[in-house]
C-alpha cells in the first residue's frame, strides 16, 4: 500500500562513481517507508503515478530549488566523546586515550550524563542528514542501552555496541571490563536487550560486537567475541591497523597483521566494520574483500591519529566494501558530507603526494584520486553495502531514508545559478558545499525525523 509519493529533483550514486539525477522525478514510498518505485518525468509511469498520487491527496511536492538526497551513513562514531570534538588533539593515539578520553567515557556510568549528551548527539547528527549511525559507546551496559533508547526514539537507524575492553596493561582500571567472562556476559546482556527493546519490531536499532581494538582486549575476550558474533549473527566492529603504535604493538603480540588476528579470533566477518585500516597490507585487503568485511575510512582522524592516509583508492579498485566514518572525536566534524570532503582532499594528496622540495613525479604515489561520485556513494550505498542494509539509494526495495536539500539559502556557500548549473552539477555542490543549515528536511524510512521533523 503505497503512503505517499514525493516528487521534485533527486540524485543518488546507485554504484560508485556514479552520480544518476533528474531535475524532476517521482518517488513512491509505502506505509512501511520502502521505495516501491522510482520514475522520471516525461514518461507514462511517472505521470500516472503523479495523477494517482494527486487524486487521493497523497502527492509531496518538493519547492522549487530543493533537491532529495539519500541519507548519510556514517559507519564509525564515538558517541561518548561528543563533548570532546573540537578538542584534545594535541597528542598521538595512545597518549590521546590515556590522557582524555578514557577519563571522559569513564563517566557514562552515570547514566543522566548519558542520556543528556546522546539525546544532543542524535539529534545533532540527524539535523546533519546522518540516518544510519554505527556507534561505539561505553564499556556500561546501562548507559549504551540508553543510547539505543534515543536512536530508536529519535528514528534514527542505528548500530550501537557496548565497548568491550579488558587488558589491565592497556586499560586503565577506572575504565575497563572486570575481566573477559564480565566482558561477555555484560555484551550478552546488551545484545538480548537491545534486541528486546519494546517498539522496534523492525530493528530499526541494532547491537554491535564491539572489541575496541585488538591492544585494549585480551585473547580470552577476542576469542569469546569471535563466538558470541557466530552464535548471536550480530555484527562486529573494531578499529584496525589504525597507526605505526597500533600496527606494531598487535604485530608484537601476534607476529600477524590486525586483519589476520581478527580472522583468527572469528572477529572478520560478513559485514564487520574495521574502522580505519590505514596499514592494510594488499594481501589484508583481499582478506578483508574474501570475508565481505568492509572499511570505514575516517580521512579526518587519520590526518590527526594515524602517521598515514587510508589507500581508498586502491580498496575501491580492489571492490573492498568500503564507506565513510566520522570518528568523533578523533575527527572533529559530525557531518558525513564533510567526511566526502576530506577523503576527496587526502585520496588528492595520497595521489599527488605533498613535499614541494622533491619533482613532481616522485612525489605521490600517483595514479587518479577519487571523484565526487565516488565519495558521494562511500557516504550513502557504498555505507548501505557495507552493513548489508538496502538503504543509500532511491531503488523500489530500499528504505527511504533521505535528506532534503534547500538551494536557495541567503548567505550559504551552496549556490544554484539560473542558466549555469545542470542539476548533474548542483548534485556536486551539495556534496561539496552544503551545510547542516541548507538541510530542510531529514526522514528515515519515511518518517519525518530530526529537528526539522515538524
Ligand atoms: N583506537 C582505540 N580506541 C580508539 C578511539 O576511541 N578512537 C580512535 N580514533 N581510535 C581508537
Ligand atoms: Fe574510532
Amino acid at each position: 500500500m503505497q503512503d505517499k509519493v514525493i516528487s521534485g529533483a533527486l540524485f543518488h550514486a546507485p554504484e560508485s562513481g556514479r552520480i544518476e539525477a533528474m531535475a524532476r522525478a517521482a518517488v513512491a514510498v509505502d506505509a512501511d517507508g520502502v521505495i516501491a518505485a522510482v520514475e522520471c518525468a516525461g514518461t507514462p509511469e511517472f505521470d500516472a503515478l503523479v495523477a494517482g498520487a494527486r487524486a487521493d491527496g497523497r502527492l509531496v511536492e518538493l519547492a522549487e530549488g530543493s533537491v532529495l538526497m539519500p541519507g548519510l551513513v556514517d559507519l564509525h562514531i564515538h558517541a561518548p566523546q561528543w563533548p570532546q570534538i573540537g578538542k584534545a588533539l594535541d597528542e598521538p593515539l595512545e597518549v590521546w586515550l590515556q590522557k582524555y578520553t578514557f577519563p571522559l567515557e569513564a563517566r557514562y556510568a552515570d547514566v543522566d550524563f548519558a542520556r543528556r549528551v546522546y539525546r544532543d548527539l542524535v539529534g545533532s547528527l540527524l539535523a546533519h542528514g546522518t540516518t544510519t549511525a554505527v556507534y561505539f559507546a561505553t564499556t556500561h551496559v546501562e548507559a549504551s542501552l540508553a543510547l539505543a533508547e534515543i536512536c530508536l526514539d529519535e528514528g534514527q537507524r542505528a548500530f550501537v555496541g557496548k565497548v568491550a575492553m579488558d587488558d589491565p596493561d592497556q586499560c586503565p582500571g577506572y575504565y575497563r571490563d572486570a575481566d573477559a567472562a564480565v566482558a561477555l556476559a555484560d555484551t550478552r546482556a546488551f545484545i538480548d536487550r537491545v534486541r528486546g527493546l519494546a517498539g522496534d519490531g523492525d530493528a530499526l536499532v541494532r547491537p554491535i560486537i564491539t572489541p575496541r581494538f585488538i591492544p585494549s582486549c585480551t585473547d580470552e575476550l577476542l576469542a569469546g567475541l569471535g563466538k558470541l558474533a557466530a552464535e548471536t549473527g550480530c555484527l562486529v566492529q573494531t578499529h584496525c591497523s589504525e597507526s605505526d603504535w597500533e600496527r606494531d604493538f598487535v604485530m608484537a603480540r601476534h607476529g600477524r597483521t590486525d586483519s589476520e588476528v581478527l580472522r583468527d579470533f572469528g572477529l572478520l566477518r560478513e559485514h564487520t566494520v574495521l574502522a580505519h585500516s590505514n596499514f592494510v597490507t594488499d594481501g589484508d585487503l583481499s582478506l578483508i574483500r574474501e570475508k565481505g568485511a568492509a572499511v570505514a575510512h575516517c580521512p579526518l582522524s587519520n590526518f590527526y591519529f594515524a602517521n598515514a592516509v587510508f589507500p581508498l583508492r586502491r580498496a575501491l579498485d580492489m571492490g573492498v566494501r568500503t564507506g565513510l566514518g566520522t570518528d568523533i572525536s578523533g575527527g572533529h566534524s559530525p557531518s558525513v558530507l564533510d567526511g566526502c570532503r576530506h577523503a576527496l582532499s587526502a585520496a588528492r594528496a595520497r595521489a599527488s603526494g605533498v613535499e614541494a622540495d622533491l619533482p613532481a613525479g616522485e612525489r605521490g604515489a600517483g595514479g587518479p584520486a577519487v571523484t565526487v561520485a565516488e565519495a558521494l556513494w562511500l557516504a550513502t550505498a557504498g555505507g548501505g553495502e557495507a552493513l548489508g542494509l538496502p538503504v543509500g539509494k532511491f531503488a523500489p526495495g530500499f528504505h527511504f531514508d533521505a535528506v532534503l536539500v534547500d538551494t536557495c539559502r541567503p548567505a550559504s556557500p551552496l549556490k544554484v545559478w539560473e542558466g549555469l548549473d545542470t542539476i548533474e552539477e548542483t548534485a556536486a555542490k551539495i556534496v561539496l558545499n552544503a551545510t547542516r543549515d541548507d538541510i530542510a528536511k531529514v526522514w528515515v524510512r519515511g518518517r519525518a525525523v530530526g529537528p526539522n521533523a515538524g
